[in-house]
């Protein structure tokens, strides 16, 4: 794991030679690199094994900084950058013309955010250029919260991973475009819909499990773990079908004492949903290294924080 380190002037060092830093956020870690820099960000496609039509979120240090980004800002989005920045919400806004292509595949629209994170806060404040960065896994695998899953992941590939710890949301951040100046919810996320909907009013959800999707972090099969993953709403009945199997459990607080369960993960065992999601990811990595034949995760409740994590779960699993 020698590349994991807390060095903020190696990775400006890094970033400015346009080579990449895998860097912390509240959400999830991101693969980062210099939004100007063709090599850069090309390296960040080839290291992901990302298709080049899916965009990549520009990270900037301060709402100050949107305007070189977006031209046009519709007053809700305004409204929502204020309220939620620094934090885990991603814009995506008409872009500026100075924002390369490859950062947004083509696309007029470029997805942006202030993340919430001392350390990268003061990296970006340091850099002269915005960060691109998509989270920092090999293309349909689980993000990583830890610079460990990082390190694993691309020990090879890069010279840094950036130290910050675990990361405190461990989701991803929730992603909101404009259609005729009104706020669409592309991706859910770390941030409850029904925080948005308190500042902005009722917003549109548009995060289906479609083929061609607006946001291709909407992928049906996405964010999975290797062992196949079964997401069901009793898991006693779940077991049932599964007798003689090495089975895993991911239980929301619920404890199953059950002689045919092999190893079981709790993600909050005073059902507190926030907790719930801050683990997700990293139990999803934890389970998966534990030889298991399949795992069974249970549905969450289906609101604020809970909707959320339930996306992530239907995208990891076969839903039964
Ligand atoms: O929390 C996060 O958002 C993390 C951290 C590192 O900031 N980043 C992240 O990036 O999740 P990534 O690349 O894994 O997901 C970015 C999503 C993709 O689904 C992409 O399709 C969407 O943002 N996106 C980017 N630009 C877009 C655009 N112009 N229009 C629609 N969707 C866009
Ligand atoms: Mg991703």
């Amino acid at each position: 794991m020698g590349i994991i380190s807390k060095d903020i002037k190696k990775a400006v060092a890094i970033l400015s030679a346009e080579k990449l830093v895998a860097i912390p956020t509240e959400t999830v870690y991101g693969l980062a690199g210099n939004i100007f820099s063709e090599n850069a960000i090309k390296s960040i496609f080839e290291t992901k094994k990302r298709p080049f039509f899916n965009p990549l979120i520009v990270h900037i240090p301060s709402i100050e900084n949107l305007k070189d980004i977006a031209s046009y800002v519709p007053s809700k989005a305004q409204k929502l950058a204020e309220t939620f920045w620094p934090g885990s919400m991603t814009l995506v806004l008409k872009k500026q013309p100075a924002i390369p292509d490859l950062v947004t595949a083509g696309k007029d629209t470029v997805a942006v955010r202030v993340p919430n994170h001392p350390i990268t806060l003061k990296l970006l404040k340091q850099l002269p250029f915005p960060l691109a960065a998509p989270s920092a896994n090999p293309f349909g695998s689980i993000s990583p919260t830890k610079a460990e899953h990082v390190a694993t992941y691309f020990e090879n590939a890069i010279e840094q991973v950036l130290d910050g710890g675990s990361c405190e949301n461990g989701i991803e951040s929730t992603i909101i475009g404009f259609e005729n100046d009104e706020p669409v919810i592309y991706r859910l996320g770390a941030l409850a819909l029904e925080d948005i909907e308190k500042v902005v009013g009722p917003v549109t959800l548009k995060n289906k499990k479609e083929i061609k999707p607006d946001a291709p972090g909407m992928l049906a099969r996405h964010y999975a773990p290797n062992t196949t993953t079964y997401l069901c709403d009793s898991i006693l009945e779940e077991i049932e079908k599964h007798q003689g199997k090495r089975i895993g459990i991911l239980s929301f607080k619920t404890r199953f004492e059950d002689d045919r369960v092999t190893y079981q993960i709790i993600l909050s065992e005073k059902g507190d949903l926030a907790e719930a999601m801050s683990k997700l990811y990293a139990s999803m990595h934890n389970l998966d290294l534990q030889n298991l034949d399949i795992i069974i995760a249970e549905r969450f409740p289906d609101f604020g924080l809970g909707k959320s994590i339930n996306d992530r779960l239907q995208r990891a699993t076969y839903s039964s």
